[in-house]
């Protein structure tokens, strides 16, 4: 049989990008079989979460040209499901190439100007990142910190906004994956808007899993991503701009700090100009369209409804097993639970073991709450009855096996009780 190989390189060196770059590599041959085996995993930590069959097939679909008309329809019709999922009618509403990342970055950056002052609620990683970015784009940052478990500092935000005077834009995390927490939005836009500032949403964790409103929350900016609950691969990020912040958008005195996604050049691909501006990442927005084709088709209501019964049932299961949730009671999401690990447990053994004997994947904890949670996803086509009951079956005999007396009995049955209901 014919061996088809890809790349020679040192002996007892391992393949670094570098060596490859520098050809310098020679010797051990690698056959295509030999480094191409990706395991069938249960996606069961902060994302990526399991993509749902469709998606992936039409990812095999002939490539087209990023100009031809019927990928054009293709892309048109993906931006108005978009609408429709992300409930708005802003006509800027698009979905940026690369992770949840570039649409924050396109947001943030094409709407903060050298000396704008910004305010940003943060309850978690992710509340920091926008924080960041506002800085690398000439913004005056006031970070306004919450407890990480709590929602977003309400009161802290109002008075940072009072104080500072003149804020251009509010930032806040929907869904702050690295904490479990949902904040409610309508307040913190009601507060902008009577500042005269812009609100800027993150829900790169909620979209497609609990309620994302646009435009009844009144948000000004609200991105996404793919891998989460809309049960894609990591690749696009869906973002959504209202007429006053593309306004804000359109009004900038100097150019944003990025070209790639400088949404003024952007927007003359996207709308009827069609004009070049990057190569469209054809397979990625067909996996997108299918991805909100499969939203549209089980209904929004039905959507959010089957990730909070499976959510609810892997909480309560898992504080009927002895487990401590860690994020405030009210304010937990139902796609992201974090749960606090007992005292002689330990994280990677337990990560490691879930791995290794059932193909689980969960979350650790990240920053401050490193090796103090644990994080469970249920998002998109990863929340189901199946993995509520497999993660509290698993995680319970694991647990034991480390000396916590995990009552597996109680948790399935609190996990089944609330599975019924619904
Ligand atoms: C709330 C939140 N915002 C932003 C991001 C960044 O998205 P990505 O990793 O897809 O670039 C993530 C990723 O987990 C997230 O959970």
């Amino acid at each position: 049989m014919n061996r088809i190989v890809l790349r020679f390189y040192t002996p007892g060196a391992s393949p670094r990008t570098d060596d490859w770059a520098r050809g310098t590599g020679y010797h051990t041959p690698m056959t295509a079989s030999s480094t191409f085996n990706p395991p069938t995993r249960v996606l069961m930590g902060p994302g990526p979460s399991g993509a749902h069959p469709r998606v992936l097939r039409a990812m095999t679909a002939p490539i087209l040209g990023h100009l031809d008309p019927e990928f054009l329809k293709i892309m048109d019709n993906c931006n108005n499901m978009l609408r429709t999922v992300m409930k708005t009618e802003n006509r800027i509403t698009i979905a940026t190439p690369g992770t949840g990342t570039s649409g924050m970055e396109a947001a943030v950056m094409n709407l903060v100007e050298p000396g704008d002052k910004v305010v940003v609620g943060i309850c978690g990683y992710f509340g920091e990142r926008i924080a960041q970015m506002a800085e690398r784009s000439g913004g005056v940052v006031t970070r306004v910190q919450a407890p990480w478990g709590s929602p977003t500092d309400f009161a802290g935000v109002e008075a940072a906004v009072k104080a500072a005077g003149n804020v251009k834009l509010v930032g806040i995390v929907h869904a702050e994956t690295s904490t479990g927490v949902q904040t409610p939005v309508e307040p913190f836009a009601k507060l902008a808007h009577d500042a005269g500032a812009l609100l800027l949403v993150d829900c790169v964790t909620s979209l497609g899993g609990v309620p994302v409103t646009a435009d009844a929350w009144g948000a000004d900016a609200v991105y996404s991503g793919t891998q989460k609950c809309l049960s894609a691969p990591p690749g696009m990020a869906p973002l959504t701009l209202s007429p006053r912040a593309w306004d804000a958008v359109k009004a900038r005195e100097v150019p944003c700090n990025t070209w790639y996604l400088d949404l003024s050049l952007l927007e003359a691909y996207w709308d009827e100009r069609r004009a070049y501006h990057h190569t469209a990442p054809i397979s990625m927005v067909y996996a997108l369209h299918e991805a909100l084709a499969l939203v549209l088709d089980e209904g929004h209501q039905n959507r959010w409804a089957r990730h909070e019964t499976n959510g609810r049932a892997l909480q309560l299961g898992f504080e009927a097993m002895g487990l401590a949730l860690h994020a405030d009671e009210g304010y937990r999401l139902p796609v992201l639970t974090t749960i606090r690990i007992p005292e002689g447990v330990n994280d990677l053994e337990v990560r490691g073991a879930l791995l290794k004997r059932n193909s689980i994947e969960i979350g650790g904890g990240l920053g401050d709450l490193r090796a103090k949670v644990w994080r469970i996803g249920l998002m998109g086509e990863s929340s189901n009855p199946g993995n509520v009951l497999l993660a509290i079956s698993a995680m319970g005999k694991i647990l034991r096996e480390q000396g916590f007396k995990a009552d597996i009995r109680a948790g399935l049955s609190a996990a089944t009780a609330r599975l019924e209901q619904a």
